[in-house]
């Protein structure tokens, strides 16, 4: 079960930047390896409404940047479809432009906290209103010249740190964030790469303003969130062995390769280049038994988008597998906590919500059932897998959610499927 070598789409989260960031610098860019999916199809969307050309190739996206006060007024609603990425970042980029702009999301993103976003970018002095008291989306935004501010993050938020990265790139003054800064950092290493002065340590992200962008080739690596369904999977069956070519290997990424080691995993991560200030490599993985384990603290924005993959490897794994302080997983696509409990508990797996949390006692007794992904790309595809691997027969229904982030799934699975 669970065969073979493979390589992943492009990774989402650098997919959106390399797109936003392209957008506002001085000339053309050229992305080679986009991720090509319902998500990023978003941020396409919204940029040509904002008048930024964008020619999609095979394999490579070419954006004509407008510079950093080159947008136009979008003539109707901008529409975020299913990605808090595409909303959030985007929310930072118009706070900085002198025009309105609406953004709106499906019923999904409708329903995820904006206030976070919110009410930095008023501190910085844009005008941004939201439904119900400005917290939740369609957004409007009155953008302007923004002042630069010391911020404090309250939430270990990749999207809130970047917006307001962003935002900070025209501001006057520096812009300083502190608090819980310890979140994916691809804005910072790809503003890095286009020219802009960003300086980070462990206390703080220092953005000084003034540096214009400068055109860039960017390479995109393998998503190593779309990895991690069939390393997860991979790890936890005796016998199983994967290997997945060109993926990004961010350590502010790969925080669940060192939760599967540490449940016994047998894995390999080689190394092989880095592209933009991202590094790409291989990982390995032979499959063994594993055994539970606690997974909380720093660690958890480092996995938080792989909980569902590592809640399929815990299922199998000896044990309790304890995940605490992911109260975030109750604000994504769906409620993540829910979910995962409904679904999987239906299915035999023992497996209990917690306020902030999982706790997960393997090895799970499949029962034959059906479950539902709830629309949610991340959940739909840790049903799938387990699905794969289970000896009844589960059907997940509303699979069609994989296309938000990895619509060459199903492919990918039955390839390793096939190769066992
Ligand atoms: C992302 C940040 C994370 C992550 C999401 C992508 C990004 O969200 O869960 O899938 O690309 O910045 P939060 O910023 O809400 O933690």
């Amino acid at each position: 079960m669970f065969r073979g070598t493979i390589t992943v789409p492009g990774d989402k989260s650098i997919t959106h930047r390399a797109l936003l960031i392209a957008a506002m610098a001085d000339g053309t860019s050229e992305i080679i390896n986009p991720l090509r999916s319902l998500d990023c199809e978003s941020t396409v969307g919204c940029l040509r409404a904002l008048g930024v050309e964008i020619e999609e190739h095979e394999g490579k996206t070419v954006v004509h940047g407008v510079g950093l006060e080159g947008l136009q007024p979008p003539a109707g609603v901008l529409d975020c479809g299913n990605s808090g990425t595409t909303m959030r970042l985007l929310a930072g980029v118009l706070a900085a432009q002198p025009f309105v702009s609406v953004l709106s999301g499906d019923d999904s993103l409708s329903a995820r906290p904006m206030g976070r976003i919110v009410e930095p970018l008023r501190q910085m002095g844009a005008l941004v209103k939201g439904r119900a008291g400005d917290q939740f989306a369609p957004l409007v935004i009155r953008g302007g010249r923004l002042q630069g501010i010391t911020y404090a993050l309250p939430v270990a938020s990749a999207q809130v740190k970047s917006a307001l990265l962003l935002a900070g790139l025209a501001a006057q003054g520096e812009q300083r964030l502190q608090g819980k800064i310890g979140s994916r950092d691809h804005t910072e290493r790809m503003l890095e790469a286009f020219g802009a002065a960003v300086e980070c340590t462990d206390e703080e992200i220092v953005l000084r303003p003034g540096n214009r962008l400068r055109p860039q080739i960017v390479e995109i690596p393998g998503d190593i969130s779309a990895a991690a369904f069939f390393l997860a999977a991979a790890a936890a069956v005796p016998g199983a062995e994967v290997t997945v070519d060109r993926v990004g290997l961010n350590p502010t990424r790969t925080g669940f390769l060192q939760v599967l080691q540490e449940m016994g995993a047998e894995l390999a991560v080689e190394e092989r280049g880095c592209a933009g200030g991202e590094p790409w490599g291989s990982v390995s993985v032979r499959g063994a038994q594993l055994r539970g384990v606690t997974i909380s603290g720093e660690i958890i924005p480092r996995l938080v988008d792989e909980i569902p993959a590592l809640a399929v490897a815990a299922a199998l794994a000896e044990g309790d597998t304890v995940i605490r302080d992911a109260a975030e997983l109750r604000v994504k696509e769906t409620d993540r906590i829910q979910a995962l409990v409904e679904a999987l508990g239906s299915v035999g797996v023992k497996i209990e919500a917690l306020p902030d949390g999982l706790i997960i006692t393997g090895p799970a007794r499949w029962r034959a059932g059906t479950v539902d992904g709830r629309g949610d790309h991340r959940i739909a595809m840790a049903l799938l897998t387990a699905a794969a691997l289970s000896d009844e027969p589960i059907s997940v229904l509303g699979t069609e959610c994989v296309s938000i982030s990895f619509p060459t799934f199903m492919e990918v699975l039955h390839t390793l499927v096939q190769g066992a």
